[in-house]
């Protein structure tokens, strides 16, 4: 949504996502090496402000996140990371300027917040990179006073937000969403597609993100694809993703949770089995990763709760399951988890307008 402050300053918010079938590995500028599905997190959200004026230097980039600039004198590794932060930001911004030049006539400042915590393990890059593909979408309309239909909007939004962060073209759309080539739904390696057709006993998932570490990772996602480009399980693992994502179509149309479960976790052990299978090989799980997941397990069978889990290139562990259990999931988080969790919603109303 795009609240109008005035002529030259808007606000605008986009959420983050969770991916059910990961997007691991990527060639070119920033395609998939294979499909993904996520899930969208309606109240897990990255809002912009953004104020901007002509400039006669070129772009200039005022970037605020969270309340820290990245300029200030400290050492402390929060500057330093959002000083880098910043650095890929105006680096993303100049790569748009053959394709979009009146970023070179403009001196940008961005303010952005999250409404989940920073250490969450919520990949806040993609609903970062979706609320500034809306900047920029916002700024051409501004600017040039051309303004495209919906459907057109949406994809030229969703193919921003990839080029900042793949993932982050999944997070232009609500409910279940797709991105990377397939001949069956007429998706797309360039920008994501929305997924419609899914039964009503996913239209009220909920996710809490349970924290086991929430310290910096020891090996970043970006380093993760790199270690794709040579897997020695590359042609499988882009085989085996792209069956998994049909199979998770068919699943999410007949409403079947359980073999969504069966589905969804299959693949988040892929993930980083193929993490621990890299050259060089790396764990990002933690000792008590697996203990919550044999949790999971338990209660899944004791309770005959149809929960799953999913993790993303990281040691927390995403808790899915149908809001109608919540009050027994939330109950189980706090006895056996000891409650540090961060809750989250599948939300397929979210507004298009920003
Ligand atoms: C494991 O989208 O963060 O979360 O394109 O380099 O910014 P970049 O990577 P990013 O990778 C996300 C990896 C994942 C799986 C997923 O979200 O599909």
């Amino acid at each position: 949504m795009c609240l109008n402050i005035n002529q030259n300053k808007f606000v605008v918010t986009a959420p983050s996502n969770i991916a059910l079938v990961k997007y691991w590995g990527k060639r070119d500028q920033q395609l998939p090496i294979n499909q993904s599905v996520s899930f969208t997190l309606s109240n897990s959200v990255t809002s912009i402000d953004c104020e901007y004026e002509y400039s006669s230097a070129g772009l200039v980039l005022d970037f605020i996140f969270e309340g820290d600039n990245g300029l200030s004198s400290s050492s402390s590794s929060s500057s330093n990371s959002n000083s880098n932060f910043k650095t890929r930001v105006l680096k993303y911004l100049e790569s748009l300027i053959p394709q979009y030049s009146f970023l070179n006539k403009l001196k940008l400042k961005i303010i952005s917040k999250n409404s989940f915590p920073h250490s969450a393990g919520i990949a806040s890059s993609a609903s970062f990179y979706a609320a500034l593909a809306k900047v920029i979408v916002l700024l051409k309309e501004r600017i040039t006073k051309q303004v495209c239909n919906l459907e057109d909007r949406l994809i030229e939004t969703s193919y921003l937000a990839r080029l900042g962060s793949g993932s982050a073209s999944r997070s232009i759309y609500p409910g279940v969403v797709c991105w990377g080539e397939s001949n069956l739904l007429k998706s797309s390696n360039e920008y994501a597609t929305r997924i419609v057709d899914f039964h009503e006993n996913f239209r009220d998932y909920a996710d809490a993100i349970l924290i086991v570490d929430d310290g910096v990772k020891s090996v970043s996602s970006s380093t993760g694809h790199q270690l794709m480009s040579n897997h020695p399980y590359k042609l499988q693992r882009i085989e085996r993703a792209n069956a998994r994502s049909l199979a998770l179509f068919e699943v999410l149309k007949s409403g079947d949770v359980k073999k969504f479960g069966e589905i969804v976790e299959a693949e988040a052990l892929e993930l980083h089995g193929l993490m621990m299978s890299s050259n060089p090989p790396y764990i990002l799980l933690r000792p008590n990763s697996l203990n919550v997941i044999e949790s999971i397990k338990k209660f899944r069978e004791e309770e005959s709760i149809p929960c799953c889990f999913t993790m993303d290139a990281g040691p927390n562990v995403h808790l899915l399951y149908p809001n109608s259990y919540h009050k027994a999931v939330s109950s189980f988080i706090e006895r056996e988890l000891a409650g540090k969790y961060i809750l989250s919603w599948i939300e397929d109303k979210v507004c298009y307008e920003f």
